[in-house]
Formats: C-alpha cells, sequence, structure tokens
C-alpha cells in the first residue's frame, strides 16, 4: 500500500497526480552512487516527466538533459542544467530547433540520418559554428519489450544503420561545421531483461572497432536509456536495481582510455515516485464485470490505453471485502481502461483510488482529448 498521508490527499481536487519528491531523491541519490563508482555520465530524459519540481531535483543531484525537442531544452536550461550536459536527440528536429540548440551550444546533437547532417552543416555554418554530434547509430539488437516503445531494430525509424555507416563517414569529411565526437544508442524502454543491455554492449564493442579501424578515436559512448520498473510489485522494488545495470555497463563494456560513457535514463529514475490520484464517480454492476468509473481516464494516463500497459491499482479508503471491477475513466472511448477485473476492496463512489508507478511518462502525455481540464501536480516533500 501507498505511504501517502491520506487526509492530505483528500484536500485536494482529483483527479491529480502526486510526486513522493523523498522518495524521487532516494532513487537519485542510488543512481548517483553508483553511476559515480565507474564516472559514468547520467542526462536525465526530461521526456519522462518535465515538471520544475522533478528537474530541480535531477539537475541538483548532477544529472545532465536529454532533450527531444527545442521546448525541452528551453525547459532544461530555464531550470539551471547547464547547456554543456545537454544532448539533443530525435529523427526530426526542425531547423528552428536546431538553431536554438546551436545558440545554446549545447553539448552534442545525436543525428540520426544523413539528411540530418547536411541540414545540421548548414545550420551552423551559417551561424559561423561548429556542431558537436554524435551518431545514432541503430544497433539493431530486440529489447524485449513492447513493441511501440522498441526503437533499436532496423525496422524502426530511429538511429543510422551499419551499412549506411560508410557513406556517412565519407559525408563527414565534407562537413566542417560538424565535428563526430561519441556516438549513441537507444535500443527501447521498459527493459527489464538485463541480458539486453550485455547484448548492446557487445554490438557497441564491434562498432567501436569499425571506427578505430577507420582510425577514428570516439571522446563518448552514449549507450541512451531503457532500465524498466517493476510495475506489477512497485513496493517490492521502489528503487531499481542500478548496481546491476551500471555494472553490467562497466563489465561489458569496452571503454578506451580518457574515453566518457553517458546514459540517458528517464522511467527508472522518476516512474515510482509518481502516483495518479482519482475519486470514483460511479459503480456499474453488470451481470459479469462490474465497472468503477473513475475522474481521471486515458486523458490524465494514456499508457493502458495505448501500449496495453499495467499500473498497480489501490483503492486507498475502502477496507471492505474484495470485488472485481474493470476500472475505466470517463472518455469516450472503449480503449480508456485502467485495468480489467482488477480486485479492489468493495468500492463505492467518492473512494479514493491510486494508480502507481505513473510518474514517468504520465502527466507528460496527458492531453486535452474531449476539452479535458489539465491534471493537476501535488508534491509532497
Ligand atoms: N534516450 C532516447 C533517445 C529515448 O528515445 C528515450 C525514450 C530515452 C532515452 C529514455 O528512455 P527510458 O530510460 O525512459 O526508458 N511513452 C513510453 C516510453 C517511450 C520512450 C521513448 N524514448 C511509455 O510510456 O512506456
Amino acid at each position: 500500500m501507498l505511504n501517502l498521508n491520506l487526509e492530505e490527499l483528500q484536500q485536494h481536487p482529483t483527479p491529480f497526480y502526486v510526486y513522493d519528491l523523498n522518495l524521487l531523491r532516494q532513487t537519485l541519490q542510488a543512481a548517483r552512487q553508483e553511476a559515480d563508482k565507474y564516472d559514468f555520465h547520467v542526462h536525465y530524459a526530461l521526456k519522462a516527466n518535465a515538471n520544475t519540481p522533478v528537474l530541480d531535483e535531477m539537475r541538483q543531484n548532477g544529472f545532465g538533459a536529454d532533450c527531444v525537442s527545442g521546448n525541452e531544452i528551453r525547459a532544461a536550461i530555464e531550470n539551471g542544467f547547464a547547456s554543456k550536459e545537454v544532448v539533443f536527440a530525435g529523427v526530426g528536429k526542425s531547423d528552428e530547433e536546431i538553431n536554438y540548440a546551436l545558440e545554446q551550444d549545447i553539448f552534442c546533437f545525436n543525428c540520426e540520418s544523413s539528411h540530418e547532417l547536411e541540414v545540421l552543416n548548414e545550420l551552423a555554418a551559417k551561424k559561423g559554428k561548429v556542431a558537436r554530434i554524435a551518431l545514432r547509430i541503430n544497433p539493431n539488437v530486440n529489447a524485449n519489450t513492447h513493441k511501440y516503445i522498441t526503437t533499436g531494430l532496423e525496422e524502426n525509424k530511429f538511429g543510422i544503420n551499419a551499412w549506411e555507416l560508410e557513406h556517412v563517414l565519407a559525408q563527414l569529411q565534407t562537413l566542417s561545421s560538424i565535428e563526430l565526437i561519441g556516438i549513441h544508442f537507444h535500443i527501447g524502454s521498459q527493459i527489464t531483461d538485463l541480458s539486453v543491455f550485455k547484448n548492446l554492449c557487445t554490438r557497441v564493442n564491434e562498432f567501436q572497432e569499425w571506427f578505430l579501424a577507420h582510425n577514428i578515436q570516439l571522446q563518448h559512448i552514449n549507450v541512451g536509456g531503457g532500465l524498466g520498473v517493476d510495475y506489477y510489485h512497485p513496493e517490492q522494488q521502489l528503487i531499481p536495481d542500478f548496481e546491476a545495470y551500471f555494472g553490467l555497463f562497466n563489465q561489458f563494456l569496452e571503454i578506451r582510455p580518457g574515453q566518457e560513457v553517458h546514459f540517458e535514463l528517464g522511467r527508472a529514475l522518476v516512474a515510482q515516485s509518481g502516483t495518479l490520484i482519482s475519486k470514483v464517480l460511479y459503480i456499474k454492476n453488470g451481470q459479469n464485470t462490474n465497472f468503477a468509473i473513475l475522474d481521471a481516464g486515458m486523458t490524465e494516463l494514456i499508457r493502458p490505453a495505448l501500449y496495453q500497459s499495467y499500473h498497480k491499482i489501490e483503492n486507498l479508503t475502502s477496507t471492505a471485502a474484495e470485488v472485481r471491477y474493470d476500472v475505466v475513466g470517463p472518455i469516450c472511448e472503449s480503449s480508456d481502461c485502467f485495468g480489467k477485473a482488477v480486485l479492489l476492496p468493495e468500492t463505492n463512489r467518492g473512494d479514493l483510488i491510486a494508480i502507481r508507478t505513473a510518474g514517468a511518462y504520465g502527466e507528460v502525455m496527458a492531453s486535452g482529448y474531449n476539452l479535458r481540464n489539465r491534471v493537476k501536480a501535488v508534491y509532497l516533500h
């Protein structure tokens, strides 16, 4: 059961996200401690959650910023991240976003195609700047995760394929406003099978050999993010196993002298610290199914509807005997369902429901569909 002060929660109009900043801090300190053992650089992936109090914690705990839009770069910089700690990825960076990133003099553009290199070179040249880049390589490693959040297979739109690299290197010789400083990988998200990362290390080592054979010393290797969290038993693993995760990269990645290793973690840093709190509006008893209809829906948390993902659901106010419910939202879509046949204490109108492990890719993916109000956030310090 969630360790939140019920009386405090009951003071806020629902639905809202509640963030446990103490747990967030403990999580970041654990990650920091393990990454520091090997001098690894960790950029926080803002796409997971870009709320100011969350960004403050990230910055105060020494994380850089991994951004995928101009607005994310702006949010990072406005929240005090040094531009030298900002990396910028994405398959479709607009000219405006690239220009803004160039003006901010960010650490590195993670470039995803040969065409992008051409455009970046042109825009950097116009400003009389040299853009530092890492080539995002598609390593063709299966992440064993949901297909919508798999990014490292050749069929995915991300990165430069191995067979294109020869051409890209030749192209880079002609682009004088670009400096190649690293290679970048990101194979997917919510990865719980750590052997996937071992496979990634093997591929990265092969790519390193290839670059060395072409007389290119890479200043840094960026292995992306993707470490998963336990959605089924949040309280059993509120803090992910950063020791095993970073230790694995230290063991299997062949790091050259002087070379930096960078990471881009999102979910693992913030998911367990956030919970969506909602009130039960109605109970509808069917022949085979009972529905608990909440005042939160897919507009507040789209993950179950979009990825069929599981989030643990708890009734915070009832202790009655357990009954099964389909827990659904108010939106006019059948996919607006948080869980089917969920066992909950007998539930009534007005009960408070917690949807756990929602700190990452929850509030940021909220929408205004059905002209819903923007979901609020509450912070526990
Ligand atoms: N780096 C790059 C280039 C990425 O594309 C991502 C996530 C990350 C880092 C951070 O990955 P993480 O450590 O959070 O797994 N909305 C989906 C997840 C999409 C992830 C997109 N890229 C979900 O709710 O599961």
